[in-house]
């Protein structure tokens, strides 16, 4: 085992190295302040890992993405989201019976307690989606009992979570268009429910498109995990205090909901429909994202990790070309998209920062090919990366070692001052 050595005020300290299984390597600080009284300044975390994690392994600078060690470019399309799902909760892709049972598990939790689809009706119908979710598995503890020490219970509600969040993302849909809800069916796939809960109607049949099921299936995976992003994080360190799984991820879904992270998605559609309704010229807004004194950003482009290209946004273009030529249908948004790509790609600005079009970029030309409105995109974000989340959060609670998460600060305020009574102020 390597070691590394940091020199303070004329004292050395060895700091011991830790290797990951693809050759990272981390310095371990855990004893640094208790030998030196000094502690590491990373805000944003750019630097520093929290953990160490079996689950996904990601190469910003090869644009790698591996799901438990098997390629993203392979699971998608070969392998449907609730197999990936399996894969990170329990660590090996099922065998037919071991999927054949878990999807009998999931079809089993679909439904929501009444109250629940009460509770949602009481929002105002403008809600954000993303504003419903959070609270509808915040409440989901209220209805279902948790405990994070208890293997099989928390098992359970991670089915729960995965059976239940699309549900309540439909609702939330039904709900804002004022339609009837449309109960989960237990003869359809996972997509392909969801699909007939957004948009079948109580008056008609309903058919699932195999073609949308397959889109929305592949989305979903491409959205399962990636490792320990802001929303990811979030979910381990509130489970890190002993909180309950639901808050746990209602947190996580507030992380999610912000326009750096999973909100981009929606604000790169809004970005491209501002670009159309302007005339189609994407330089102006080329120029504004370059502009130091504007904060205009270009939604769905850069990443903290990836420096040469996300893998993730490779695969959704290709898929938006394939459904829009499947369709006979063309996107103008998809065209400007594109634009935009090729122009930022070849300005200095965006080469010198390294910033590539990410998994934002595209993801919302397939949700609105499927008819899904952009309010929902974030949402679908979530039900995509809600089983990367109960993965890190079960490996945070199998820590045999594990503690409370509290960064520590550097104090830059005043120094000790006596307190000046009111009427000498
Ligand atoms: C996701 O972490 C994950 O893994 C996230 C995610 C996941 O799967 O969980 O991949 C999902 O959240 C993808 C990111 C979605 N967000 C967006 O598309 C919003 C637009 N992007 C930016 O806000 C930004 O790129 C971030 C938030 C994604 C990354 O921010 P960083 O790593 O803190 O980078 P930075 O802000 O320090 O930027 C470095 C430079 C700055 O310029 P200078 O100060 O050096 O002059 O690049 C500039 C930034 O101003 N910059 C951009 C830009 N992103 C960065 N300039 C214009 N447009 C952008 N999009």
């Amino acid at each position: 085992m390597q070691s590394a050595r940091l020199s303070i005020d004329g004292n050395t300290y060895e700091l011991p190295v830790v290797e990951g299984s693809e050759g990272e390597i981390g310095v371990d600080i855990t004893k640094l302040r208790a030998e030196s009284g000094a502690i590491t300044l990373d805000p944003a975390f750019g630097n520093t890992g929290s953990c160490t994690s079996d689950i996904t392994f990601i190469d910003g600078e090869k644009g790698i993405l591996r799901y438990r060690g098997y390629p993203l470019e392979q699971l998608a399309g070969n392998a449907t989201f609730l197999e990936v799902a399996y894969l990170l909760s329990f660590g090996e892709l099922p065998s037919a019976s071991e999927l054949a049972s878990f999807e009998k598990e999931i079809k089993a939790h679909t439904l929501l307690d009444e109250d629940v689809r009460r509770f949602i009706e009481a929002f105002p119908r403008t809600t954000h989606p993303m504003t419903v979710a959070a609270a509808a598995v915040a409440t989901l503890s209220a209805f279902y009992p948790s405990n994070p020490n208890d293997a099989e219970l928390t098992r359970t509600n991670i089915i729960r979570l995965i059976a239940k969040l699309k549900s309540i993302a439909a609702y939330t849909y039904k709900h804002r268009t004022g339609q009837p809800f449309m109960y989960p069916r237990s003869d359809l796939s996972y997509s392909g429910d969801f699909l007939q809960m957004m948009f079948a109607r109580p008056t008609e049949p309903y058919k699932v498109s195999g073609t949308f099921e397959k889109t929305l299936d592949l989305l979903l995976v491409l959205h399962a995990d990636h490792e320990q992003n802001c929303s990811t994080s979030t979910a381990r360190m509130v489970g890190s205090s002993g909180a309950d799984i639901f808050a746990s991820i209602s947190a996580a879904l507030g992380a999610l909901s912000g326009p750096r992270h999973g909100r981009a998605n929606q604000e790169v559609i809004e970005m491209l429909q501002m670009i159309e309704e302007a005339g189609g010229d994407h330089q102006p807004f080329i120029e504004r994202a370059k502009d130091r004194d504007d904060d205009f950003k270009l939604m769905g482009f850069g990443h903290r990790v990836y420096k040469n290209f996300d893998p993730r946004a490779r695969l959704i273009k290709a898929a938006a070309d394939e459904l829009l030529a499947e369709l006979g249908a063309d996107d103008p948004l998809l065209e400007i998209a594109k634009q935009l790509e090729a122009a930022a790609l070849e300005d200095e600005f965006f080469i010198e920062r390294k910033l590539y079009p990410n998994v934002d970029f595209y993801s919302g030309i397939l949700y609105r090919a499927m008819g899904i409105p952009t309010e929902m995109f974030t949402v679908m974000f979530a039900i995509g990366r809600l089983p990367g989340w109960l993965a890190h959060w079960k490996e945070m609670k199998d820590d045999p070692n594990g503690r409370i998460y509290r960064p520590r600060q550097i104090y830059t305020g005043p120094t000790e001052r006596d307190f000046v009574p009111l009427e000498s102020r």
